[in-house]
């Protein structure tokens, strides 16, 4: 290494690559992808979600790691447990470039569960959800009906997850697989919070839980997922890009306050 780049300049640049979103390092001898042999699909660690010998025919079956998200899922009897088996789930790559893992805010009596896309910077930095520009203006929208994450009754309270507990790089959209693959710790998720009534915010959000895009027809009408009340609305990063949106969105959350008061 050469004196003008020493160990603090090249600790500043590779942070600022990693900033910026770079997941990989390239080695000098280049590698054949065509000719790697996939790799079967192994559960993680399991130690927080009970004993391994209990699911013997998941280890035989070895199928996809949906499937083992469903089963690691399956086996969470409360929030602490499946955020634990999130965290150790080794199958999606998005987990590799993320600092951490982002499961959710607020209090898990809420009435209302709110589900986002996924982690932007600051919530990977931080680990926690929508914590940047538009958690900002999501903590806004909702406290004027009177709602906030750290609200201490289920009337005033908000639980705030999303799709995805891990940065995409670059803030890029997750990809179908990914979604599909994270899908049953949501479902899970969902269940555990058991709400009464779930507001998904933008696309990515409406394609996991209602299989559906589209979020300018979807929004604004009531529908339904797992049994539970849904209002998509739009993504509150959404607004911040299209001011005219805020009508909309001011709408919805008037549905949303008339029918939890109904
Ligand atoms: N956008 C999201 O969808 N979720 C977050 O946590 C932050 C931004």
């Amino acid at each position: 290494m050469t004196p003008e780049f020493d160990y603090t300049a090249a600790k500043a640049a590779l942070e600022w690559q990693i900033e910026l979103g770079v997941d990989e390092c390239i080695s000098e001898t280049p590698i054949n992808r065509y000719d790697v042999k996939p790799q079967k699909l192994k559960l993680g660690p399991t130690s927080n979600i009970g004993p391994v010998s209990a699911m013997p025919s998941v280890i035989a079956v070895q199928e996809s790691a949906a499937d083992i998200a469903g089963i690691m899922a399956g086996r969470c009897a409360d929030l602490a447990t499946l955020r634990d088996a999130m965290a150790v789930f080794d199958h999606c790559a998005l987990k590799k470039g993320a600092k951490n893992l982002v499961f959710a805010d607020g209090n898990p009596s809420a009435r209302v569960m709110i589900i986002g896309e996924a982690p932007g910077r600051d919530e990977d930095t931080q680990g926690l959800p929508f914590v940047g520009d538009a958690g900002q203006l999501l903590d806004k929208m909702f406290a004027a009906i009177g709602m906030k994450r750290t609200g201490k009754t289920v009337q005033d309270a908000l639980y705030i997850t999303n799709v995805m507990p891990w940065r995409p790089p670059q803030n890029r959209d997750p990809a179908p697989e990914e979604i599909t693959m994270m899908l049953p710790f949501l479902k899970r998720h969902i269940e555990l919070v058991n709400p009464d009534m779930i507001v998904l915010m933008g696309n990515t959000a409406c394609q996991a839980v209602l299989g559906r895009k589209g979020i300018t027809r979807l929004r604004g009408n009531w529908t339904s997922a797992f049994e539970v009340p849904v209002m998509p609305m739009f993504h509150p990063a959404a607004l911040l890009r299209d001011g005219l949106k805020k009508r909309d969105a001011w709408a919805d959350l008037l549905t949303i306050q008339a029918r939890l008061k109904g």
